[in-house]
């Protein structure tokens, strides 16, 4: 059999205790699994029997009482993926990193050195982060506005991705006759000074065998989108219908061709949410446990997540949705509007919005067929280019593996085993040429490569 070009690419979001707000509460979850390396060691290895592209460990920089049971007690995603680097073979490594409150020197150290350890495996999912709070925890006066968060990452980005270039690859030469350890001609110095910025460099750690970590972004908001397109290897698209998950697709693909990209190389991936069942009444049985683990008043702290931890409670639960957009446009712009846009047009009181959010009951809630022939249907529609997948219950992902994998398989469109070690590979993208080579394969002096060029 000839495989065919284009694959299902498949990501899990380890989410440790769950990833609502009850779902520690099911008696085959682990309360304390969010830093139980034992849970993660599993899981990992299920992902990686079924042949995910890549593990993806979320994160944020401030919780509250609000905020749900897995982040308020939970591991920093580069020790948790170095530690899964360690115990996986092929499987990639993506982890959150908030471009609002780190210094890219730190960042293109700490995911170089995952990208070392894990031979190639290392991906980033650059943030902005939507929680105001997380200032109080860096010393600043006030969290950036939405606009001037994506001017941050978009300088961010570049430094690091010009850091990760200070050593050409053939430049370590250690030779021991001549005692020359490396080659200067190979070293560069990014010498960055900009609006938010300055980084002078080098980098004290080379490229790995996939030149640099894979870029993930999850925009959404207009700014988002263009950052995204223009900057990311694969893109997180928020949850939402079929059209919903077109309409995304198209823009984003539109918006990458524009900023002269190859929009083939450019993965979409829609978080996915499977309740899976081997006949109708274990589906109707299933969809009922997950119910049974919402309740309203933690649906609600769930729902004023998107509106910076907005108070919700204060509404009556039975009274209209409440008029907070504002508030969500300068938080989680995207999710935000969706939530808005689906009460107002359904005419939701304020307890079925919160209640629909943490319960869906969409097309990848079914038999193994059923929600196989959804993957499909995406896939092959131009609605993704692969999935992130949740967690509900807790045999989830093992059932995933067990029932839809094969289903995937044998219909053509997932992998049955790995072709390529990097994460790079997995997803189809190119090895980055480091740019000082390349300008030198040019004919073009070092010296003229821009200390923030974008890598090709
Ligand atoms: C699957 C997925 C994963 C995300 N992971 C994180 C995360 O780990 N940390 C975070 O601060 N934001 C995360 N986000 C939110 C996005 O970074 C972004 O803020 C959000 O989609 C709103 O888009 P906007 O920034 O363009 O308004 C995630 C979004 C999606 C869809």
């Amino acid at each position: 059999m000839t495989t065919p070009s284009r694959q299902l690419k498949l990501g899990f979001i380890m989410l440790g205790a769950g990833g609502g707000w009850g779902d520690w509460r099911h008696p085959d979850a682990n309360p304390r699994g969010s830093t139980d390396i034992d849970l993660y060691k599993r899981q990992a290895a299920v992902a990686e029997a079924g042949k995910f592209d890549f593990l993806f460990v979320a994160d944020s920089v401030h919780i509250n009482e609000r905020s749900s049971p897995h982040y308020l007690n939970r591991f920093e995603p580069l020790t948790i993926l170095s530690a899964l680097g360690a115990v996986t073979q092929r499987i990639g490594l993506v982890g959150t990193l908030t471009v609002s409150y780190s210094e890219p020197y730190t960042v293109a150290r700490q995911f170089a050195s995952l990208d070392h350890l894990s031979r190639g495996r290392a991906g980033w999912n650059v943030v902005t982060s939507w929680l105001s709070g997380s200032a109080e925890n860096y010393g600043k006066p006030e969290h950036p506005p939405h606009a001037v968060r994506y001017g941050i990452a978009a300088e961010h980005l570049q430094t690091v991705q010009g850091l990760w270039d200070s050593w050409e690859d053939d430049a370590f030469v250690a030779d021991r006759e001549s005692g020359r350890f490396f080659d200067p001609a190979k070293l560069h110095t990014l010498d960055h000074k900009g609006e938010h910025f300055s980084v002078k460099g080098p980098l004290n750690i080379a490229r790995s065998c996939q030149g640099q970590p894979v870029i993930f972004q999850a925009g959404a908001s207009d700014d988002g989108r263009n950052f995204a397109s223009k900057h990311a290897d694969a893109i997180f698209a928020g949850g939402g219908t079929y059209a919903d998950a077109r309409s995304y697709y198209t823009d984003v693909k539109r918006r990458a061709a524009g900023f002269g990209r190859d929009a083939t190389k450019l993965a979409v991936l829609p978080g996915l949410r499977v309740i899976v069942g081997r006949d109708a009444a274990e589906v109707e049985r299933k969809y009922q446990e997950a119910l049974s683990l919402v309740r309203i008043e933690e649906a609600l702290p769930a729902l004023g997540r998107s509106f910076n931890d907005h108070d919700f409670a204060q509404y009556p639960l039975d009274g209209p949705f409440p008029d907070v957009a504002a508030l969500g446009a300068e938080s989680n712009r995207s999710a935000s509007e969706r939530i808005v846009v689906l009460a107002r047009e359904n005419n939701l009181t304020l307890r079925e919005t919160a209640l629909r959010l943490l319960a869906p009951r969409d097309e990848f809630v079914g038999t193994p067929t059923q929600v196989a022939d959804a993957i499909q249907r995406w896939f092959e529609n131009g609605a993704a280019d692969g999935f992130i997948l949740g967690q509900v219950l807790p045999s989830d992902l093992q059932d995933f593996v067990e029932l839809i994998v094969p289903i995937l398989q044998a219909r053509g469109i997932y992998r049955r085993d790995y072709e390529h070690d990097t994460l790079r590979g997995h997803l189809g993208l190119d090895v980055p040429v480091n740019r000082y080579a390349a300008a030198r394969a040019a004919g073009l002096a070092a010296a003229s490569v821009p200390a923030a060029a974008t890598v090709a």
